[in-house]
């Protein structure tokens, strides 16, 4: 997708039609590197070679880890926790076993390693995927400063259900924002690839479809059909693998249509390797090849170690199964051996690729230098602001003026919880580094206005007695203003934390109720790892900063935000749903017999002893509608901006052109801000249904106060392909709209044709 200002301002979203072509691809076959892979295949013992295919967690001194790595028996170690120890081992594998072969030390470097970003649902309600590419640049130098050569990031599972607590690992819901953010996330982490002492491995998870688990509940099987597969779950791996040379792959844990990822040969071979062109490694997540078992896919642990060699697995992570039972199946035939030298060429071709045949340690000075860094936390902090989304704001209550609060009451369990912010897979983040919004409000107003803090609540869950929150309630109207800090702890989203009621937790409805009964403005913050069902406490207050959970620097960052510094910018990744009975929901469903209307008798106006008739009915909820809360794509300024002259160059595009949008965008309020102007697009009829609106561009805009600017998007025609009835990916012909709005759910069509 290209992008351009008639002003000339270079943006950032100028990313799918160009690639990844900043990044280096690892996809090419070096020549020399394939002499030293076979050169040093050909010397190796099946023993060793299978050694190369385990990969173990260090939960060992690494003085117990020294005999597996001298025997040659591990190819690769997940969680080595300091430099030293990433030396030592390595120094196990490189100067004492037989060949030298090293390690790769891997990790789940998911945000940010000691400087943590906010979670990914949050990065990508940046829409900036320059910011988050620097993200993951700074996640790489601080991880590889500790010997991290491998992280098991980006995750690009689309995720259609915030029940599944891993909504927060991933873009959200929509495959081409997912895509983009997914190819700045591998960009950042491989860096300059090949030499460069900073490029970690990306791993592209979790192939596939994993973000669609039935009910929401991890681990779930999913359902996918193929065509959807290709249109809506496999797109952004395909970008970050074919365009962004991610070095590596993970399979999933679920199974799809009965096929467990771990053993699905088709995916893994007719569409990883032979479609896309993939000469990485593929590993499978935490013991999913032994979990074929208890899938009832396969008979035995060797059987389990058959099904995913023979699939196209490459290394298996801590289920033993291949270290256990390769040789034997080798010995019966059951598997060959070049099934496994196959494995074992793509291991070691990452190996080399990565540089630690050259250069295997690390100075264990560097971390000192660059974890924390201003670099890094400057980085952060930007991510933070970008990302919260402002969803309400009545009578403008923010941003709050400091001349005129005197006095300000904080109250709420996450305004002064620094773990908790970091949010989910912040292993090594440290709470003593973090800067809460009570800290930093103290910090930077603290000599002007009196912050007065009561939380009532210690943590999400807890619960507030009447007389507490009367208390509350008192010694908010002493203060001129309230600010209530309510969301998720870090722990109840991420792997295997999934929920059936997305309210806010313990008495923090209770407690924003409180704040709201002091008649003082209240602004309130939410950091969460997922959309929560809001609808009832945006009542309980003026305005609503939607901040996700905003890692180091969220603190600083979102006092910036309540103050008035910059104006939100962030939008919506993910549909926001009024209820959880209206899962899934997203903006980008097919378009429907019996589409909803509007006009819909809802149950309170259903009278008693009506008749049945399906005349006029349309596909909503009786008690629910079909409106989300929040539709994806959307977030409030405090200014505002007027999207008008939209016009296409052409009514009729042939499929080698290039579709070329323009609009004139206007800030029309009295602050400098931000907009993320959005462009959509409907393919009115296919050989298949097609999505009511599908996102194709995207570009944040900086305007002046009362400043207007034409602005041009450049959508090539091919864009709009998709895998139609026949199985085939191609632009259909035929009649298309197209939308350029702030968000999902605004602005008016505009036709095109395409011959
Ligand atoms: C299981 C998770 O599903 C995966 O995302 C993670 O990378 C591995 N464990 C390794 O920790």
């Amino acid at each position: 997708m290209k992008l351009k200002f008639s002003l000339l301002t270079a943006l950032s979203a100028a990313l799918l039609a160009a690639g990844c072509s900043t990044s280096p691809r690892s996809s090419q076959y070096d020549p020399e590197t394939e002499k030293k892979i076979e050169n040093l295949l050909g010397q190796m013992t099946l023993e060793e070679k299978i050694g190369q295919t385990n990969q173990l967690s260090c939960y060992f001194v690494p003085e117990e880890m020294a005999q597996v790595l001298r025997s040659g028996a591990v190819g690769s170690v997940l969680n080595a926790l300091t430099p030293e120890v990433a030396n030592q081992l390595q120094r196990y594998a490189v100067e004492e076993s037989r060949l030298g072969i090293p390690i790769i030390i891997s990790r789940d470097v998911i945000h940010g390693y000691k400087t943590v970003f906010p979670i990914p649902l949050g990065q990508a309600a940046t829409f900036d995927p320059e910011l988050v590419e620097q993200g993951a640049r700074a996640a790489a130098v601080e991880a590889t400063a500790a010997g991290i050569r491998w992280t098991f990031s980006p995750m690009l599972d689309i995720a259609r259900d915030p029940r599944w607590g891993r909504i927060a690992e991933g873009s959200g819901e929509d495959p081409y924002l997912t895509t983009v953010m997914g190819a700045a996330m591998t960009r950042g982490y491989q860096g300059n690839g090949i030499g460069d002492p900073t490029c970690m491995a990306a791993c592209a998870k979790h192939f596939v479809g994993y973000g669609a688990a039935e009910g929401g509940r991890d681990y779930n099987s999913t359902n996918i059909p193929e065509r959807l597969l290709r249109n809506v779950y496999l797109p952004p791996f395909e970008e970050s693998v074919r365009n962004c040379g991610a070095m590596t792959v993970m399979t999933s844990f679920n199974d799809n249509d009965g096929v467990p990822s771990t053993a699905n040969s088709w995916l893994l071979k007719q569409v990883l390797r032979d479609e896309w062109g993939f000469d990485g490694m593929v590993v499978t997540d935490w013991n999913s090849a032994g979990e074929l078992i208890a899938h009832g896919f396969a008979a035995d642990e060797a059987d389990a170690a058959r099904l995913s060699l023979t699939a196209g697995v490459d290394m298996d992570m801590m289920s033993h199964t291949y270290f256990n039972h390769i040789a034997d199946l080798i010995r019966d035939g059951k598997v060959s051996e070049k099934q496994l030298d196959d494995a074992v060429r793509n291991i070691l071709r990452l190996k080399f690729r990565l540089g630690l045949f050259d250069n295997p340690y690390v100075d264990p000075e560097l971390s000192t230098r660059v974890n924390y860094c201003e670099e890094h936390l400057a980085a952060a902090r930007r991510c933070a602001l970008e990302s919260a989304v402002l969803l309400q704001n009545e009578n403008r209550v923010l941003p709050f003026d400091p001349s005129k609060i005197k006095r300000l009451l904080v109250t709420g369990p996450l305004a002064d919880a620094p773990y908790e912010q970091m949010g989910t897979w912040t292993f090594d983040g440290e709470a003593s580094h973090t800067v809460t919004p009570l800290a930093a409000l103290r910090e930077t107003y603290g000599d002007r206005i009196q912050i007065d803090y009561e939380p009532v609540l210690a943590y999400s869950r807890d619960t507030a007695t009447p007389a507490e929150l009367a208390a509350l309630t008192a010694r908010a109207a002493r203060a001129d203003a309230v600010l209530v800090v309510v969301g998720e702890e870090a722990i109840l989203s991420g792997e295997a934390h999934c929920l059936g009621d997305l309210n806010l937790q313990g008495s923090q409805r209770e407690l924003m109720a409180a704040a709201r009964r002091s008649g003082k403005p209240v602004a309130t913050i939410i950091m969460a790892g997922r959309p929560l069902t809001i609808a009832e406490d945006l009542k309980n207050t003026d305005a609503l900063l939607y901040a996700f959970h905003p890692g180091t620097m969220g603190g600083p960052a979102l006092v910036d935000l309540l103050f008035g510094v910059a104006s939100p910018s962030g939008k919506t990744p993910v549909t926001f749903p009024m209820v959880v009975g209206q899962i899934p929901i997203h903006y980008n469903h097919n378009m429907t017999g019996r589409p909803a209307a509007g006009t819909e008798t809802l149950l309170k106006d259903t009278p008693v002893g009506a008749g049945q008739t399906s005349l006029g009915c349309t596909s909503f909820l009786l008690d629910a509608g079909f409106h989300p809360l929040y539709p994806f794509g959307y977030g409030l300024s405090y200014t505002t901006f007027e999207y008008d002259e939209i016009a296409l160059d052409k009514q009729e595009y042939a499929a080698d052109d290039t579709i070329r949008v323009s609009f004139r965008l206007s800030n029309t309020g009295d602050r400098d801000a931000t907009e993320v102007a959005q462009l959509y697009v409907r393919d009115l009829v296919g050989s298949i249904s097609r999505p009511v609106k599908e996102l194709k561009a995207f570009a944040r805009i900086d305007l002046k106060a009362g400043e207007s600017r034409r602005v041009e998007f450049e959508l090539p025609v091919g864009q709009l392909a998709f895998w139609g009835l026949d199985m085939q990916k191609r632009v259909e012909p035929g009649a298309f709209q197209l939308w350029v709005a702030g968000d999902s759910n605004s602005g008016e069509p505009i036709p095109f044709n395409v011959k």
